[in-house]
C-alpha cells in the first residue's frame, strides 16, 4: 500500500478512535430512542436535540459519565421549561410511557422525569437492576401500578419521589434496605397497606412524605430512630391506633403532620416539649387532656389539635412555651379559662370556637 493511500487511512482510524472514545454506546443511544418513542411531547420540542449519534453531545436531558461514557443522567423536567412552554401558552404535557428500554442504561444514576402531568403506565419494575441509581424523581405525571417490590436492590438510592402520581399497592416491605436513603416523597398517590415495621432501618432519612395516601394501620414505634429524620408528614392517610411517644424525643425533628387520620389515645406529653415547631394533628380521634408539659422547649410556629375529642383544660404550663405563633384548638370538648399569656391572648377567637366552655381572652370573659 503506497503512501498516499495510508494516510487518509490512518486519519479514517484516528477519527473512528475518537468518536469512539467520545460518542454514546450505539445500544445505549438505541435504548434512548426507544425510550423517546414512548412519549410524544409536541408543545415544547424536548426531544429535537435526540439527533446524530453523539448522545452524550447535547441530547437536551442526558448526560454521560465522564470515564465509560455511558448515560448517567436523564433529567426532563417540565419545571424548567416552563417559561419556554408559557411562550409557546401550552401547559407542561407529555403522554406516553416511560419504557423498560431505560434498564438497558446499566450506568444511570438518575432518572428525573417530573411534571408532566401525562406521563401514565408502570414504572418498569426492571429499574431495580440499575443499580447506580442515586435518584429517582418521577413526581407529577399519571404513574399507576406498584412501586417495584425489590427496590430494595437499589443500594446507592438517596432520593425516591413518585409524588403526585396514581401510585397502588403497598409501600413494598425491601424499602427499609435501601440504607442510604435521605428523601422519601410518596404524596398523593393511592398507596395502600400498612407503614413498613421496620422503616426506621433508614437511619440518615431526612424527609418522609407520605401524605395524601391510604395508608393503614398503626406509626411503627421504629420511626422514631431515625435520627436525622427533620420532616414527617404521615397526614391524609388512614392511619390509626395511638401516637407513639418516642416521636417527641426524636433529635432533629421540626415538622410533624398526622392530621386526617384515625389516630386514638392521648396526645404524647413529649411532643409538646421537643424540638417539633411545626405540629398538625388535627382531625383524628384524640381524647383526654391536653398534657400539662409545655416548658422552655416548646417552640411552636404553628401547633394543630383541631378537630379531636380533647377535654379538659389548657394546661397551665402553656404559659411556659418560649414561642407559640398559631394555635388552633377548635372542635374539641375544651374546657375552663384559657390561661393568661400573651401568645394565647393576641390568637384569633376561631383558634378556641367550638369548645365545650373555654373562656376568657380572646374568647369572652369567665
Ligand atoms: C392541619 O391539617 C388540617 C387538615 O389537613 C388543615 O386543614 C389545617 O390547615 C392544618 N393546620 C395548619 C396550621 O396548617
Amino acid at each position: 500500500m503506497n503512501q498516499i493511500l495510508l494516510l487518509p487511512l490512518t486519519v479514517l482510524l484516528l477519527l473512528a478512535a475518537s468518536s469512539i472514545v467520545q460518542s454514546c454506546l450505539p445500544s445505549e443511544r438505541a435504548a434512548l430512542l426507544a425510550f423517546k418513542s414512548a412519549l410524544q411531547e409536541s408543545h415544547v420540542g424536548v426531544f429535537n436535540s435526540w439527533t446524530g449519534n453523539d448522545c452524550c453531545n447535547n441530547w437536551f436531558g442526558v448526560a454521560c459519565d465522564q470515564n465509560s461514557r455511558q448515560i448517567a443522567i436523564i433529567d426532563l423536567r417540565a419545571g424548567t421549561l416552563y417559561e419556554t412552554m408559557e411562550k409557546a401558552h401550552r401547559p407542561g404535557y407529555m403522554t406516553g410511557h416511560i419504557s423498560p428500554e431505560i434498564c438497558k442504561l446499566t450506568r444511570l444514576s438518575s432518572i428525573i422525569i417530573t411534571d408532566w402531568k401525562a406521563i401514565s403506565g408502570e414504572i418498569p419494575h426492571c429499574i431495580t437492576t440499575l443499580t447506580y441509581l442515586r435518584i429517582i424523581d418521577l413526581a407529577g405525571n399519571r404513574l399507576s401500578g406498584n412501586l417495584p417490590s425489590n427496590i430494595g436492590k437499589l443500594q446507592q438510592l438517596m432520593l425516591l419521589s413518585v409524588a403526585d402520581n396514581l401510585i397502588t399497592g403497598n409501600i413494598p416491605v425491601t424499602l427499609p434496605s435501601v440504607a442510604g436513603l435521605t428523601h422519601l416523597d410518596l404524596r398523593n398517590n393511592e398507596i395502600t397497606g400498612p407503614i413498613p415495621q421496620w422503616l426506621g432501618r433508614l437511619k440518615i432519612l431526612s424527609r418522609a412524605l407520605l401524605s395524601g395516601n391510604k395508608i393503614s394501620g398503626p406509626i411503627p414505634s421504629s420511626i422514631s430512630s431515625m435520627s436525622r429524620l427533620v420532616d414527617l408528614d404521615l397526614s391524609k392517610n388512614e392511619l390509626s391506633g395511638p401516637i407513639p411517644e418516642s416521636l417527641g424525643r426524636m433529635a432533629v425533628l421540626g415538622t410533624l403532620k398526622l392530621d386526617m387520620n384515625k389516630l386514638s389515645g392521648s396526645v404524647p406529653a413529649t411532643l409538646l416539649v421537643s424540638g417539633i415547631t411545626d405540629l398538625n394533628l388535627s382531625h383524628n380521634s384524640l381524647e383526654g387532656d391536653i398534657p400539662d408539659s409545655f416548658g422552655a422547649r416548646s417552640y411552636f410556629t404553628s401547633m394543630d389539635l383541631s378537630y379531636n375529642n380533647l377535654k379538659g383544660p389548657l394546661p397551665k404550663s402553656i404559659s411556659l412555651a418560649s414561642y407559640i405563633g398559631y394555635i388552633d384548638l377548635s372542635h374539641n370538648h375544651l374546657c375552663g379559662s384559657i390561661p393568661s399569656y400573651s401568645g394565647l391572648e393576641n390568637m384569633d377567637q376561631s383558634s378556641f370556637a367550638n369548645n365545650d366552655c373555654l373562656c376568657g381572652k380572646p374568647l369572652k370573659a369567665c
